[in-house]
């Protein structure tokens, strides 16, 4: 798919590995300049290379989701450098999975930290730059585990629903400015998230997905690069699942 988003600014968090770094190559090869975020600095470094190759305003910046000062402060960065900022992909996400009478209380906040206030500190913090110029897109991603449920999951899969009400709520609160708000439910992708999950459970996984394969970073880049354009204008407060069937 190609779509014209030649002169826009894009900040995708945990941009600098799996489904957000191809969401920011994606991005970039349809013409839009992309801040891509995460911790570790090395990756970073090689990602702006990367990224640079395809579109040479394009930069990666440390940033920890859930810290709301760092988030203010690079939305303010971002928007001084640039001038405005018309799309951020929450992407950053982790998972530290286990089942609820074993889970500890900082198992359950680290992933809560990360995943849903990370959300909710990007998007405060680069909303308010969108609606200066009274344009925006928003795409959270979620889980198909938010919908399903998953044993061992509890934290993850609270984190991944209480995106989706974030992304309904926020929705309806900046309809009028021209701004959508979208949520992205991958199933089982390819990435170094899903390296951890032993064989023989991912050959189970893959059995019950209808079309018998697990996902690529690319077909969640292209479901985000849709939400993100001009042509997907009235639709907000959708959940869109990229899973395989999956999730039906
Ligand atoms: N893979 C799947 O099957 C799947 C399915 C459904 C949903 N998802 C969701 O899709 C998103 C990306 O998943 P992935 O598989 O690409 O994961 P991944 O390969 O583990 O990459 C995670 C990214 O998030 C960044 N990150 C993690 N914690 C962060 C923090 N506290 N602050 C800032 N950045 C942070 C990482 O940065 P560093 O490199 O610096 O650590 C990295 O760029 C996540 O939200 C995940 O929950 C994935």
């Amino acid at each position: 798919m190609r779509v014209d988003l030649k002169g826009q600014v894009a900040v995708v968090t945990g941009g600098s590995r799996g489904i957000g770094r191809r969401i920011a190559e994606v991005l970039a090869r349809n013409g839009a300049s992309c801040v891509v975020t995460g911790r570790n600095d090395q990756r970073l470094r090689e990602t702006e290379e990367c990224l640079k190759a395809l579109e040479p305003s394009s930069r990666a910046m440390v940033l920890h989701v859930e810290a709301l000062e760092e988030a203010e402060a690079l939305a303010k960065s971002v928007f001084d450098e640039y001038g405005r900022i018309d799309i951020l992909v929450n992407n950053a996400g982790i998972t530290d999975d286990q089942i609820l009478l074993r889970m500890k209380e900082a198992q359950w906040d680290r992933v809560i930290e990360t995943n849903l206030k990370g959300v909710f500190n990007c998007t405060k913090a680069i909303a308010r730059y969108m609606l200066k110029r009274r344009y925006g897109r928003i795409i959270n991603i979620s889980s198909v585990i938010a919908l399903m449920g998953n044993a061992g999951q509890a934290n993850y899969a609270a984190s991944k629903a209480g995106i989706i009400g974030f992304t309904k709520a926020v929705a309806r609160e900046l309809a009028r400015k021209q701004i959508t708000v979208n949520a992205v439910a991958p199933g089982y992708i390819q990435t170094e998230m899903t390296e951890k999950i032993m064989q023989k459970t991912k050959e189970g996984i893959v059995a019950l997905i209808p079309q018998g394969r697990m996902g690529t970073v690319e077909d969640v880049a292209q479901a985000v690069l849709f939400l993100a354009s001009e042509e997907a204008s009235y639709i907000t407060g959708h959940v869109l699942n990229v899973s395989g069937g999956l999730y039906i």
